[in-house]
């Protein structure tokens, strides 16, 4: 049987990968084939779809949705030369458009979702309704609507036997996996403190080109506004927000924090903030501090601690050195970093084709929620309790979607989009 943790992990997307067929064949069991749709081809849907098809040479992509050909071009020529053998997608299974999505859903037996997170719950709701299996990217919403939808549509897909993974790709890192059970063995005694951070730098925002409808110009700088990407505590930091939430194993029942834009000062930076700091507060008194910061030229650290009565569980920047202190002291040294965006494909697939349990959207969605809080505490500048905070209407989502519908963000009669304004922002 394909294991969930494939032998040399630190360079799977390099070794020679076992396919299904040849491990089922020697069990007497028979293959059988997969077809695979990406929705969103961007360079995270791509990657992931190669990893997706380096699982096993039954997996074979069928279908590729975005709403602009050239992207999809783009991908379907990067798959073309890496996968000639798995690639099959004539005219008539490139979809281009803003119903895209359904079409490719329709032409797959799993999919996968990597569009700007704002889409997902639709696009995961559509893929649970038309029964397919998903692996879908993180973060899975961008606000409380969002990841009630997805709760929803995750606990449907449990009743239909249908498999759900997220990209949450340090939950399928072996070094991550041996840390965290550590923890929950109580290794480091009770967790009291908790520390996140990603600081260091993204993409910049995109210039408007001329000609472009407000839509357009929002959908291809995404990252810029909160109602696509959920801003970058919930699209980036998200990942050491997950990993700590794992260890601690409960949600935070309040938050306070700060945040705004010290260098995000163009036009093309839209909305978001450069940095947020985050105080979770926990009903047992704990905290874990969160911070954020995309700004160049500071101190760089993406990393997770958890501190213990007993003990520190470290995972520092580099992930090479996984560490526990004190009396049950433990260190694991890689050589390499383990490729988690490979890793977290094998165990996926292999339960679609063993017909296994495997859910992880609701994790991924109420992980999700916590960056979501995290926002709401820094962009409001008030205390928000876990209930406010997932029980919140707010959304920027437009209740239909098209290159000639409005957003419901717009910019001013001189160009500058709302920021938010702690103190006076409503949040939640
Ligand atoms: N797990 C990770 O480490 C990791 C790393 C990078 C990105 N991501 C996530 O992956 C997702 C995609 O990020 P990316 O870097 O590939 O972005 P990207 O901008 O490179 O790609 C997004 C693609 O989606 C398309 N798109 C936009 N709206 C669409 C719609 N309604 N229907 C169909 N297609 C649509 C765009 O045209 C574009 O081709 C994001 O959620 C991001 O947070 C995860």
């Amino acid at each position: 049987m394909l294991s969930s943790k494939q032998p040399n992990a630190g360079t799977a997307a390099a070794v020679a990968v076992p396919t299904l067929s040849v491990e089922r064949a020697a069990h007497g069991a028979p293959s059988y084939a997969l077809k695979l749709a990406q929705i969103g081809c961007g360079g995270r849907g791509t990657g992931a779809t190669v990893q997706a098809l380096n699982t096993s040479n039954s997996v074979h992509l069928a279908a590729l949705a975005d709403v602009d050909q050239s992207q999809l071009d783009k991908t379907l020529n990067i798959l073309k030369k890496q996968k000639p053998d798995q690639t099959s997608v004539p005219k008539e299974r490139q979809f281009v458009g803003f119903d895209a999505y359904k079409k490719a859903i329709e032409a797959a037996d799993v999919v996968i979702l990597a569009t700007p997170p704002g889409f997902r719950p639709m696009m995961f709701e559509e893929a649970v309704r038309q029964g397919k299996h998903v692996f879908m990217e993180k973060p899975v919403a961008v606000d409380a609507p969002g990841v009630r939808k997805i709760i929803a549509a995750a606990r449907e897909a449990k009743k239909k036997n249908i498999k759900t993974a997220v990209g949450m790709q340090r939950r399928h890192q072996p070094s991550y996996e041996e840390l965290i059970k550590r923890i929950h063995d109580g290794d480091i005694g009770d967790i009291h403190t908790m520390r996140a951070y990603w600081l260091g730098n993204s993409r910049d925002g995109k210039e408007r080109l001329p000609g472009e409808t407000e839509m357009e110009y929002q959908i291809r700088n995404w990252y810029y506004f909160t109602w696509l990407s959920g801003d970058h505590i919930v699209e980036q930091h998200i990942h050491n927000i997950d990993v700590v939430t794992w260890a601690k194993n409960a949600y935070p029942v309040a938050a306070i924090g700060q945040g705004g834009r010290q260098v995000r000062k163009a036009k093309r930076h839209c909305q978001i903030f450069d940095h947020h700091w985050v105080e979770f507060e926990y009903a047992d008194h704990s905290r874990m501090f969160s911070e954020c910061r995309q700004i160049r030229g500071c101190f760089p650290e993406v990393a997770e601690y958890v501190h213990g009565t007993k003990g520190v569980a470290s995972v520092p920047p580099s992930q090479k050195v996984f560490s526990i202190t004190g009396p049950k002291a433990w260190t694991k040294r890689l050589k390499k970093r383990e490729n988690g965006h490979q890793l977290e494909h094998y165990p996926f697939f292999n339960a679609i084709q063993e017909n296994k349990p495997y859910h992880e959207a609701e994790y991924g969605a109420l992980s999700t929620m916590v960056a979501i809080m995290g926002r709401m505490a820094t962009y409001s500048g008030k205390r928000v309790t876990w209930e406010q905070a997932f029980n919140s209407n707010l959304t920027q989502m437009p209740g239909h979607v098209d290159y000639d519908v409005m957003p419901k963000v717009l910019p001013d009669e001189d160009g500058w989009y709302p920021v938010a304004k702690p103190g006076d922002t409503v949040a939640w």
